[in-house]
């Protein structure tokens, strides 16, 4: 028995005027710093008043957003009582919104509760809402939420179906202002969702038709959306679609090595999500290949005739793709880390991915060594055939 979850989708230049048309009285808006400071979250508040609804903005998410923060958080909520819970932003946002919403609904569990095995049966107070502002991270379709806790920066990485929004809005408005670099990182981020997915021992029909269609547009329209200037409208939509299915593919099949890899690394070093996981994308695709080679081959049609042949092929397409938009391809290029500190870091890099929730579904299981092959392979950016 498998099973498809998505959120209802609104899409499209003025989605966001959706909101106005929804019975609310206390809606609460959780957002980041820099979109508080900047007032980002000012045209969803306006649409919430038309509703009708008394506004409260936390706007108090970190990148990697913490434990501490759900309960901060959670605080005003269970003193405010909001009937609709807007998450706006990035990954960090939308992944704060989920947790605050299911401990709101919940008051009785922990965060350690947010697990598939756990009945949960939310929405009886509230309802969920995702407004992507960046088009990568999916968030706004999955039901996963990354929260850190501790000094160590440990990830807790919780999961419930119940944790997917009612709704998510996909407005271009909010995207047009994202700079390049970050149009890339979050791009590359698409694509490593979508790719990895599509190679999944948990694929599916349903979960390739949205990988595959993300794929497609990617690797069509990010290369526009890093170089233009400005960016066209329909580069923007296309792309924020594009992200919102790479996370419907993912969120029903799963990542795979390439993230597991990613978020040891980011997590360690400090590096942004889309960058780690765009580094590793290449030999996600070579050590998988072999093992996956009928789904990888899904993807001739989508990338031209005979393209994906073996696993150079495909790893070389991401590489080409890569140097269009100046994604990094080394570690030195993704950060400053020195030789000396890598070699330090490596034991714990490999625990790290070694542990990670992104091998459950991974064509390939990888031994240690394998993981520690990859990632000595990644300071230079060579191939590895496996
Ligand atoms: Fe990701």
């Amino acid at each position: 028995m498998w099973f498809f979850t998505a959120p209802k989708i609104v899409f499209g230049a003025g989605a966001i005027e959706f909101l106005a048309s929804l019975p609310t009285k206390k809606a609460m808006i959780v957002c980041d710093r820099f979109l508080a400071e900047q007032g980002t979250y000012k045209p969803v508040q306006e649409q919430l008043e038309k509703a009708g609804a008394s506004v409260k903005v936390f706007g108090e998410v970190e990148p990697e957003p913490h434990i501490t923060t759900v309960s901060s958080g959670l605080k005003i909520a269970r003193a405010f009582e909001p009937d609709t819970i807007v998450g706006l932003g990035g990954g960090s946002a939308m992944d704060m919104a989920k947790a605050i919403y299911a401990l709101y609904e919940r008051p009785d569990l922990t965060i350690y509760d947010l697990t598939p095995i756990v009945d949960l049966n939310l929405g009886k107070k509230a309802r969920l809402i995702q407004v992507p502002t960046t088009s990568g991270t999916g968030a706004e379709t999955t039901w996963a939420t990354i929260i850190t806790e501790g000094e160590g920066g440990r990830k807790l990485e919780l999961a419930h179906r119940d944790l997917i929004a009612q709704w998510a809005v996909l407005d271009p408005m909010f995207p047009s202002s994202m700079p390049p670099k970050l149009t890339a990182d979050t791009g590359a981020d698409a694509l490593a969702h979508s790719i990895e997915s599509i190679s999944s021992q948990w694929s599916n029909p349903f979960s390739d038709a949205m990988g595959m269609k993300a794929v497609d547009t990617i690797f069509r329209y990010l290369p526009k959306a890093v170089k233009g200037q400005p960016v066209p409208s329909e580069v923007r939509e296309e792309l924020h679609l594009a992200a919102a299915m790479a996370g419907l593919s993912f969120g029903n099949a799963q990542i795979g090595i390439g993230h597991a890899l990613g978020h040891a690394f980011g997590s360690v070093f400090k590096v942004p999500h889309g960058r780690t996981v765009g580094l590793f994308l290449p030999y996600h695709i070579e050590f998988n290949f072999a093992a996956a080679r009928d789904k990888f081959a899904r993807l001739s049609p989508v990338l031209g005739d005979s393209t994906v042949r073996n696993a150079r092929d495909l790893s070389a397409k991401v590489r080409s793709l890569w140097d269009q938009i100046g994604m990094s391809k080394t570690i030195p290029e993704a950060t400053k880390v020195t030789e000396k500190e890598f070699e330090e870091k490596l034991p714990e890099l490999v625990e790290r991915a070694d542990s990670s929730t992104g091998l459950v579904a991974n064509a390939r299981v990888p031994t240690s060594q394998e993981l520690e092959r990859i990632l000595r392979a990644a300071w230079s950016g060579a191939p590895v055939d496996f």
